[in-house]
């Protein structure tokens, strides 16, 4: 770390949240994690390691470059890519025992190009709403099932659908999902032998329905500490505490006169003499320059960004003149006030999940555990 900009990871909130949430659901849900995106910019591998530690009970991923990474770190956890994988990928992922998702005839027929050496396990995607990947229809379904078994090269260990809507106020299209799910699963299970696990529920689901998750839930937005929408947050059902934290230091402080301006374009002119604070951050770290306005932690205390925000820096109105070197905190608690994810998030007329995997490689990923602070 050569820079003073850095954003803590805190693995004891993953811990927290997933015991959290465990407490809601039944005894025979299982959890599995989903730390795709870098798990949501929070670092893949250590977060996939925590989660599993803490309960989880299997990982999901969107790509399978998500899935090899896990692989070669010795995670040895079922994986399930979520997204589409080209079917030449089937044997890579037969040989590594990656599971993937399945919901095309073509990529069966295209699989028959291919001598796989074992079966590749893989979950049947349904679409009951979301109209993103999926099988749609009962008759589809029925030829994907027939199809798969006169295939030798595919085992089916799972099938799965995912909700549009289950974190609105509003739930009648929820409903609308699962009515359509619970009909699609009858014919499956009509028609397959397989023993298969289903799993449904994302976070906003979970902690709203724990009850009717099937097998596992799959966790991703509230294992990180952040609810899936103000609805969900409102109706506080679990407990959870934030697991991503931004912090910077001042670099340069000085104090400039009535009239002069700050940054690019000379947005933003001093209304009286006042402390100009520099932090090593901008948008080349993620850091959006459409932040200019909104408030950091100095002290304690909120002040705001003025000026452009710059690709590697942006300035901040000082209430009093600080050492360089005082730390500020962009996201998360500092003393008694915090500048939540939620708020950065509604700053940029954007949902939480955006927020972490904005913030880019270039910012290291301090690690921690029991009180003790680690890099990647
Ligand atoms: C298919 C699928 N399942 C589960 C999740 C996890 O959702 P959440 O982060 O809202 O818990 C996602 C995330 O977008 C997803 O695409």
């Amino acid at each position: 770390m050569y820079r003073e900009t850095w954003a803590e990871i805190n693995l004891d909130a993953i811990k927290y949240n997933i015991t959290q949430i465990k407490e809601k659901l039944p005894q025979e849900t299982g959890i599995i994690a989903v730390v795709k995106a870098n798990a949501y910019g929070h670092g893949l591998v250590p977060i996939a390691k925590k989660a599993l530690e803490s309960g989880a009970n299997a990982l999901a991923v969107a790509i399978l470059e998500e899935a090899m990474i896990l692989r070669e770190a010795s995670i040895t956890a079922p994986i399930l890519v979520l997204g589409f994988v080209p079917a030449k990928y089937a044997l890579l992922a037969a040989e590594n025992n990656i599971t993937l998702t399945v919901f095309q005839r073509d990529w069966l027929e295209e699989l028959g190009e291919y001598q796989l050496v074992k079966p590749v396990n893989i979950h049947i995607k349904l679409d009951t709403g979301m109209n993103r990947i999926g099988v749609q229809s009962k008759d589809e379904l029925l030829n994907l099932i027939r199809e798969i078994a006169n295939n030798k090269n595919i085992r089916i260990t799972g099938i799965f659908t995912h909700f549009a809507t289950a974190d609105a106020k509003e739930l009648d299209f929820y409903y609308e999902q699962t009515e359509r799910l619970e009909e699609l699963l009858y014919v499956f299970k009509k028609q397959s032998k397989e023993e298969v696990i289903v799993h449904v529920g994302n976070s906003a689901a979970s902690l709203r329905f724990p009850e009717s998750m099937h097998n596992y839930i799959r966790f991703g937005i509230s294992m990180y500490g952040l609810y899936p929408s103000k609805d969900v947050r409102q109706e506080n059902s679990v407990d959870l505490k934030p697991v991503f934290s931004l912090h910077s230091r001042l670099i340069h402080v000085k104090r400039i006169t009535k009239g002069e301006s700050v940054s690019y374009g000379r947005t933003y002119v001093a209304e009286k003499d006042e402390w100009i604070g520099t932090i090593p951050i901008g948008y080349g770290d993620g850091w959006s320059r459409k932040l200019q306005g909104m408030s950091v932690l100095v002290n304690g205390r909120r002040m705001p960004i003025v000026g452009r925000v710059c690709m590697d820096q942006m300035m901040i109105r000082l209430d009093e003149a600080y050492e360089t070197g005082t730390e500020v905190v962009l996201i998360g608690e500092q003393g008694n006030t915090v500048i939540e994810m939620d708020e950065v998030a509604e700053y940029l007329d954007t949902i939480n999940y955006e927020i972490p995997c904005m913030i880019n490689e270039r910012v290291p990923r301090i690690y921690v555990e029991s009180g003790k602070k680690q890099s990647d």
